[in-house]
């Protein structure tokens, strides 16, 4: 499954990055060339992945200008953000270059293998592990097409046409980023309509 964390490290930089997990202690990192972020981390192996609300999440892509505070390790200093819930301090184990090709031309995707070395609550008000989760863009997309679905027999022939679109769009995210859990759910809605 995927999650949703602002990254940062030790620059004050910092960005909404999806991580791959099944366990919490091992992460995929796929990061595209083209950001500062892409930059510090190919030569920076320690990486803490914020677990921030949805608004920090959002905030994070426009700019740098957040509220950090600062860690210590291996003798040097690491950024977090002030406001995150959690952060787990994650090393690289594994760091490989590919190329791809797009409607620009070729670019370049830097794949971190990850392993959790060491989490901190920062919020102390959040006790329980489920108030602490990362954010998951399939918990709200599968509550849209529940949106969508309500109302697509009450809008007209063409309206129902984008309502579909729109649903159709948030079902491949849902596949790539959600869960067994939330796949079950996406195939009962298979069953009354065509996705
Ligand atoms: C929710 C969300 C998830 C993102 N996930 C990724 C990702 O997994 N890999 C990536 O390269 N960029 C991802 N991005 C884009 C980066 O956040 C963006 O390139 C970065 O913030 C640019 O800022 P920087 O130049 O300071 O690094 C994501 C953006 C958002 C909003």
């Amino acid at each position: 499954m995927k999650y949703e964390y602002v990254l940062t490290s030790s620059l004050l930089n910092r960005a909404p990055i999806g991580a791959k997990t099944s366990d919490f202690k091992n992460y995929i990192i796929n990061l595209f060339e083209g950001s500062h972020t892409y930059e510090m981390l190919k030569n920076e192996d320690i990486i803490i992945l914020n677990v921030c609300s949805p608004l920090i999440i959002a905030e994070s892509v426009i700019d740098d200008v957040g509220n950090y505070e600062k860690l210590e390790y291996n003798g040097k200093t690491y950024y977090y953000i002030k406001e995150a819930e959690k952060i787990d301090i994650v090393k690289v184990k594994n760091r490989k270059f590919s190329s791809f090709k797009n409607e620009y031309g070729n670019s370049c995707i830097m794949n971190l293998e990850c392993e959790k070395i060491d989490e901190k609550i920062i919020d102390t008000n959040k006790k329980y592990q489920n108030e602490l989760k990362p954010f998951n863009r399939a918990d709200s997309l599968l509550v849209e097409i529940a949106v969508l679905y309500s109302r697509i027999n009450l809008v007209s022939e063409t309206e129902k046409i984008k309502m579909m679109e729109k649903i159709k769009e948030y079902a491949n995210i849902i596949k790539k980023v959600g869960s067994k859990e939330h796949m079950i759910v996406l195939n009962k809605f298979k069953e009354h309509i065509d996705i």
